[in-house]
């Protein structure tokens, strides 16, 4: 069994430990390791994490499992538009992978983000190789709007960004 909760400062070294070794299995192939570790140095530094977590501006929600081990995140940051949410991060631990939680984490966030405002499309950046990432977005409802290259720590990284469409307050509701 799983449990979605905010994550707490407590939880940063557990996100971090997720966010490196899903990082690596993710990118294998797709950002040079060089990249990648200088990509969670800046990142993922846990004082970062906890500060975050502290200040509870952002949705920012921990899967745990039975154990209340930190098995994956999901962190949502601003976008100016209204109406619109942008959807930074979400990882679970590839042993954990293909069991929901990913699907549950966005349902949570999605909500706990429409309490505090409205939302009506929440946007991601995802690699274009990075096709487990893709699956998972077409699955859940979001469709590619945009391709670009972005420059991550001096690599010129091929991206798309995705758009998932919500349906409006009132729809839900019914
Ligand atoms: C993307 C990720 C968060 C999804 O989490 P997850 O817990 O594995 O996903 P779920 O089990 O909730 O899957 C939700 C749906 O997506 C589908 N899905 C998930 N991964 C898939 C894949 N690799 N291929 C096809 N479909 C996939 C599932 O079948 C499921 O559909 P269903 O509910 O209709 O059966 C997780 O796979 C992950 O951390 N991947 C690596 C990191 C990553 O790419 N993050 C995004 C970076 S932008």
């Amino acid at each position: 069994m799983y449990t979605i909760r905010p994550c707490t400062p407590a939880d940063a070294p557990g996100v971090v430990a997720v966010a490196r070794a899903t990082w690596r299995a993710t990118y294998a192939g797709i950002l040079p390791e060089e990249v990648q570790e200088q990509a969670l140095a800046q990142w993922y530094a846990p004082e970062l994490i906890a500060r975050r977590a502290a200040a509870g501006r952002i949705v920012f929600l921990v899967a745990t499992d039975d154990a209340g081990q930190v098995v994956g995140y999901i962190q949502f940051g601003p976008r100016e538009t209204p109406g619109d949410a942008e959807l930074w991060a979400i990882y679970v631990l590839p042993e954990h992978q293909g069991r929901g939680i990913g699907r549950r984490l966005l349902d949570e966030a999605v909500a706990r983000l429409r309490q505090r405002r409205p939302v009506e499309r929440v946007y991601v950046q995802v690699e274009r190789e990075n096709r487990i990432g893709r699956a998972f977005y077409e699955r859940v409802g979001f469709r590619p709007v945009r391709e670009y290259e972005d420059e991550i720590f001096g690599h010129a990284s091929p991206m798309v960004e995705m758009c998932l469409t919500l349906p409006s307050a009132t729809e839900a509701a019914t």
